[in-house]
């Protein structure tokens, strides 16, 4: 086997895989995932699925990556000592994929918002004219064309390859060790200016206070599906990151660190954005298009608001490269490996293949959104199918895997290569992913296909 490239220090990892995790997961989906769930019921499910099913998943796949030291589709097959095993990390490999063509056209209408609100050209609007029909013309505008969405998607997919196709160390480590802390500024930022809004006080209620009246089952597998998705889980990409990390580098206090980084993005992200909400009076309740219609309103009204929507926007934007460069890094490893094509060669091979998939969803929602299957678009349907059904699938498998196949003994010894010896706590973590993890998720699914909706 050709020599691997590994990521050379610690922070370039945390930088890295929080880079990751932190991303349109935190920013955009969290809020509205939570402001349609009924807020804090939805937030205090999310975090204990965090704690107990996120976390020590995270764990799990970076050992189980370094193990294995490959792609993450053989990963699967290494660990568990079978070929068919290779199927579920086939499945994680395809769910990341398609994710990937989606994602590359939601950053893409970011960097049109951000374009525009740094012209001033969003906030051009003459003051007798409605600003919310303003703003859903210029979202639907924007979205229903094919070329202007297609071109911003493609200048995200470029820069991401452009780090992609360096390598791990000089790559994807490096960058990362520069747009993380670039993120946290503008994140500081964003939030300090937040608090001083006197919708501040209504968001913590809306965040903080729960009721669980509006707890189902759609509900719990949503917070459920959402941990997984803010963490990159069930996707390979751990694995893949994981296939990087030193053999003298400790897991456990990686995989608590990157929790932690992607749980509190999530919540102040949510502080970030909701006060603006209140204050203007708008619904919590908006959707996808909570940043792109909702906030640009907010941003009109509030002094100031076009250069804090420039740095809105630019902060997503950097939050959504670095989860980028995750998804092509999954994709590229595994075709370099498979293929023995170079470096470069294969990133642009992924690009062209997920630039035909994210013509292919800008096309559903515009030229082509008639065509619909029970009334959801190839995004919508893709954005369910992975969130709700094959993520969940692919970590449930891999709990199994980890738990049932390779055993606590295997999974112990790899987190302790680099790290402490396994205390009781850290033992209780593990037989979650043989007791838990796997019934949990399995009635939940089920309850979902029987079709017992929120
Ligand atoms: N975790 C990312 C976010 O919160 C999104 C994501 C989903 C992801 N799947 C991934 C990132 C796979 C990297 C790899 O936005």
């Amino acid at each position: 086997m050709k020599n691997r490239d590994t990521f050379s220090s610690q922070i370039g990892i945390v930088a890295a895989s929080a880079g990751s995790a932190i991303g349109l997961g935190n920013i955009w989906r969290f809020p509205y995932m939570a402001g349609k769930n009924g807020g804090s019921a939805f937030i205090i499910i999310y975090l204990v699925a965090i704690i107990l099913m996120g976390y020590p998943l995270v764990y799990t796949e970076f050992a189980m990556g370094r193990r294995a030291k490959t792609n993450a589709v053989d990963t699967f097959g290494i660990i568990g000592g079978k070929k068919t095993w290779n199927s579920v990390g086939f499945l994680a490999v395809l769910t990341v994929f398609l994710i990937s063509t989606f994602y590359m056209m939601i950053t893409g209408w970011v960097i049109y918002y951000f374009y525009h609100s740094l012209t001033g050209g969003l906030y051009h609007i003459s003051p007798s004219t409605d600003s919310v029909t303003y703003f859903k013309s210029v979202f639907t505008h924007m979205s229903s064309s094919m070329g202007i969405p297609l071109i911003f998607s493609m200048i995200a997919i470029y820069i991401t390859a452009l780090i992609n196709s360096i390598g791990i160390k000089e790559g994807v480590e490096k960058y990362s060790k520069i747009m993380m802390p670039v993120l946290l500024v503008l994140f500081i930022i964003l939030i300090g200016y937040s608090t001083t809004l006197p919708g501040f006080s209504q968001s913590m209620t809306f965040l903080f206070k729960p009721d669980f009246s509006v707890v189902t089952p759609a509900v719990i597998i949503g917070a459920i599906g959402q941990a997984f998705f803010s963490l990159s889980l069930g996707m390979g990409a751990l694995i893949t990151y994981g296939s990087y990390i030193s053999k003298t580098e400790n897991i456990r206090k990686i995989a608590k660190q990157v929790t932690f980084a992607d749980t509190a993005i999530a919540l102040f992200s949510g502080l970030l954005i909701f006060p603006a909400v209140f204050t203007y009076n708008l619904e919590p309740t908006a959707g996808p298009s909570l940043i792109f219609i909702s906030l640009p309103q907010v941003f009109l009204k509030m002094p100031g608001g076009r250069w804090f929507s420039v740095l809105f926007f630019l902060l997503v934007i950097v939050a959504a490269i670095t989860s980028l460069v995750s998804m092509l890094e999954i994709l590229i490893t595994y075709t370099i490996e498979k293929t023995n094509w170079t470096r470069k060669t294969s990133t642009w091979v992924i690009v062209f293949l997920t630039t035909i998939g994210g013509a292919i969803n800008i096309a559903g929602e515009g030229p082509l959104s008639f065509v619909q299957i029970g009334g959801r678009t190839i995004f919508d349907w893709l954005d369910y199918l992975t969130n709700n059904i094959t993520i969940p699938l692919v970590a449930v498998l891999t709990a199994i895997l980890a738990g049932w196949v390779w055993k606590n003994v295997h999974l112990n010894k790899e987190l302790e290569i680099g790290g402490t010896p396994s205390t009781m706590l850290d033992h209780q973590f593990n037989s979650i992913l043989k007791w838990l993890i796997p019934p949990t998720i399995i009635i939940l699914m089920i309850a979902l296909i029987l079709g017992i909706e929120a």
